[in-house]
């Protein structure tokens, strides 16, 4: 096996550079289609209040651990973990951690592309004006025809994923700096025109409520499992992906001021699509628990009345194919480079393989909406197996190893050079990743088997 630094890393020109790489990872399909809809599945506010503590608990931590782990030790998560647990004298298999994260990226992504071509399509229904004037019921059966369709679907998903692999070939470094410096202000700004619209649509009180007032009784375990396992996927954490990205940080920047930022613009942006979504699902007496077509079955509605909807509709959904694209090549990318080092294929071809192996996943994932919805596994299709077995399982497992890593096997006192905090925040962070971050991650697994 060889050393070699896969040149897609790049050596981040600046720390701003970073944090709009990692703000990329971070926001995506995870914000703005995911975090509604299950926040409407949950019951609204007190999922929102378990999701919010899991970020600030479990996420932060976890991703100061996983930017500390990557800059330390300058390599792809596999031989990351096999030379830092080797440094501290550690079991050689904490690597499996790596593997295990290569996996996840690889299974999440089958599904994400898919959903990203759902956005795509949608693109084009909004350029040609599908939306314009539609009511619910009009929007509503434009989404059905969408998912009964696996021509369209397969079209929109191999599309999405063909220009993936083109950036990851090619390497982020110009390309998707560049978009997301453009992206990010310009999501926020449609954002609050869609909020602004919301404001008027008359629920606005309703949909707020729904969002913050926490109603505890319409909790259980498995939406606090859900809430922790979405607060990872949100922060893009317990794979790899934000380690990868971490290893090439400059030496002088702090990390714990920087994942602050990019938490806190992850946050933010998950929270303001709520707002601007919920008031119309009341407002046109929808279901909040319409599960993953709810933003497909109500923005459009937005967008077809309010002046100058045609062009916002289709920028909204060519923001979020960008949201999801500087999203989509931080999950892959673990692979690809794992692939590049130890199967002596070039960039190219490790794509190409990736790729098509994850391309004809998703296919599978196309049938789970239309021919194939009748076949389940644990009364699961293969969509939502695939989100549940990567989102709530694997990402806090690799979450729960990275922590107990980070806070036991580590020397602290390495962490503390690399992290050079003050003492007091240090001494924050040191109680967060030994015994609260792994200790609640723990607790909710028990409750979900059923232990506790
Ligand atoms: N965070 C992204 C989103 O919210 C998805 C994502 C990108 C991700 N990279 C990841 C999730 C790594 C888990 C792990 O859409």
């Amino acid at each position: 096996m060889t050393d070699k630094t896969p040149s897609i890393h790049g050596q981040w020109s600046s720390r701003f550079a970073f944090i709009l790489a990692a703000t990329g990872s971070a926001v995506g399909l995870g914000n703005i289609w995911k975090f509604p809809y299950i926040t409407g599945e949950n019951g609204g506010g007190a999922f929102v209040l378990v999701y919010l503590i899991c970020v600030l608990l479990i996420g932060i931590p976890i991703m100061i651990a996983e930017i500390m782990l990557g800059r330390r030790g300058q390599k792809n998560p596999i031989d990351t973990m096999q030379t830092l647990a080797s440094q501290s004298k550690a079991d050689p298999r904490w690597q499996y951690l790596g593997w295990m994260g290569i996996i996840a990226g690889f299974l999440i992504l089958a599904y994400y592309s898919v959903i990203a071509g759902w956005s795509m399509a949608y693109v084009t229904k909004g350029f040609f004006g599908s939306f314009s004037g539609a009511d619910a019921t009009a929007i509503k059966s434009l989404f059905d025809g969408l998912m009964a369709s696996p021509i369209q679907q397969i079209f929109w998903h191999s599309a999405f994923m063909v220009i993936t692999m083109q950036v990851v070939m090619r390497g982020v470094q110009g390309g998707l700096e560049k978009t997301v410096r453009f992206l990010m202000p310009a999501l926020f700004v449609i954002l609050f025109l869609l909020i602004a619209y919301a404001m008027s649509s008359g629920a606005y009180q309703q949909g707020i409520h729904f969002l913050f007032n926490p109603d505890f009784s319409k909790i259980n375990s498995s939406a606090v499992l859900t809430a922790m396992g979405h607060a990872f996927f949100t922060l893009s954490l317990g794979m790899g992906a934000i380690m990868v990205y971490g290893s090439y940080l400059p030496k002088d920047v702090s990390i714990a001021k920087t994942t602050f930022i990019i938490a806190g613009a992850d946050t933010l942006v998950a929270l303001l699509a709520g707002i601007a979504i919920f008031p119309l699902v009341f407002a046109n007496n929808l279901e909040a628990s319409a599960g993953p077509g709810l933003i497909f079955q109500t923005l459009p509605l937005a967008f077809g009345h309010m002046t100058g909807g045609w062009l916002f509709g289709f920028l909204f959904f060519i923001l979020l194919f960008f949201a999801a694209l500087t999203s989509s090549i931080s999950l892959i990318e673990p692979a690809v480079a794992w692939l590049i080092e130890n199967k002596n294929i070039d960039r190219k071809q490790a794509c190409i393989w990736s790729g098509s192996a994850c391309w004809a996943l998703g296919v599978g994932v196309v049938l789970s909406f239309n021919a194939w919805s009748g076949f389940k596994l644990f009364g699961k299709n293969l969509f939502e197996l695939l989100d549940y077995l990567t989102a709530n399982l694997m990402l806090p497992l690799g979450g729960l190893g990275l922590a107990v890593f980070a806070g036991w096997v580590l020397s602290q006192k390495e962490a503390q050079q690399e992290l050079a905090l003050p003492e007091q925040g240090f001494q924050a962070w040191q109680l967060l990743i030994k015994y609260v971050a792994p200790g609640a991650v723990f607790l909710v697994f028990l409750h979900v088997v059923g232990v506790l």
